[in-house]
């Protein structure tokens, strides 16, 4: 059975994230186009996208066509025949027979799992339902590491970070906080409105990991003496009814005025993006773009070295860790 990257559980240990992030250094160069790469020249990259997704879906694309592959799109829910009935098992069967490797993203949570069941070759998750999304786990852990100017994640112990917002529905604060669980001594501070919090599952997790949690539902106690602040948007499309979102619009949101005002310690800004415009009080707010504290436009490019290293990792494994890595 290929090998899958399906959660953050895929790395066994710290050492192993070491390894990728240490890989995505090196391809660093690739992805800022200082120098070409023929790494996966030949190679397939099928990318199935069942709800709308811009960063992922282009990083993603972008990453493997800098390491010299091809990239099929085959489609999205509306253009594919989801819609005349096909299983998602089918799918899998067809679909990994015409290329090397898939990321694909879904809305149920089960449904990577059922995908993986039947696929031949390396799926990787890009999102599924309110789960996880672990390679933007990856590339957040790999800005932590870079903003913070460590080389290894345990040097990251000690660090205290903020979350704010939909805790409940947002995969990424569910990978994230999971795969920094493993350094250990992390101090989370977990903000949301009474209904969105964290599930509790996972918060026994990261205690039973050796960190502390602290919640709130107040944003001014959850970001003060933080290292970091990790805002999320509210997740308007896991709402039944759609219209119960309404309640929760506008409740945490960071300016510059507030910044100055509440975040003495100045943390670093993070975001999975995107961040809701729509909005008269964003999550984020756009006033705060040049502040070098603002980490967000970093954190979104840093999405193509780490996903570079993850299809190298996944596609060429052990036979490249020697000679051919050295030389990117
Ligand atoms: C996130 C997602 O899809 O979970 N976006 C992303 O991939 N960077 C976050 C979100 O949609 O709020």
């Amino acid at each position: 059975m290929p090998k899958h990257f399906l959660s953050v559980d895929y790395f066994a240990s710290l050492e192993a994230v070491d390894e990728l992030c240490e890989l995505a250094r090196k391809l660093e160069p690739v992805a800022n186009r200082e120098c070409r790469s023929t790494l996966l020249e030949g190679a397939l990259l099928g990318t199935l996208f069942f709800e709308p997704s811009t960063r992922t879906r282009v990083s993603f694309t972008s990453a493997f066509s800098l390491l010299g592959g091809s990239v099929i799109d085959m489609g999205d829910k509306q253009s594919s025949s989801v819609v005349k009935g096909e299983s998602l098992d089918d799918m899998s069967r067809i679909m990994s027979s015409y290329v090397d490797i898939l990321v694909v993203r879904h809305p149920e949570e089960a449904a990577l799992k059922t995908f993986a069941e039947t696929s031949r070759v390396p799926l990787i998750n890009a999102g599924n339902g309110i789960g996880e999304h672990p390679s933007q786990a990856l590339l957040d852990v790999y800005t932590l590491l870079k903003e913070n100017q460590c080389a290894r994640l345990a040097d990251l112990k000690g660090l205290s970070i903020a979350l704010v917002g939909d805790l409940k529905h947002g995969r990424t604060v569910h990978s994230l906080t999971k795969m920094l669980s493993l350094v250990g001594n992390i101090h989370f501070k977990f903000v949301a409105p009474p209904g969105l919090e964290m599930p509790s599952s996972l918060i026994e997790l990261l205690q039973n990991r050796q960190n502390t949690v602290t919640q709130t539902a107040d944003l001014v106690a959850g970001v003060a003496a933080t290292d970091v602040i990790y805002m999320t948007r509210i997740q308007e499309e896991r709402f039944d009814p759609p219209a119960l979102f309404q309640q929760y619009v506008g409740k945490y949101a960071i300016d510059r005025a507030f910044y100055e005002q509440y975040c003495l310690s100045q943390p670093i800004l993070m975001h999975p993006l995107p961040r809701d415009s729509r909005l008269k009080n964003p999550e984020l707010n756009a006033d705060l773009n040049d502040h070098p504290k603002l980490a967000i436009f970093r954190q979104a490019w840093n999405g193509l070295p780490t996903r570079m290293a993850l299809f190298c990792q996944l596609l060429v494994g052990a036979s490249l860790a020697g000679a051919q890595y050295r030389a990117l």
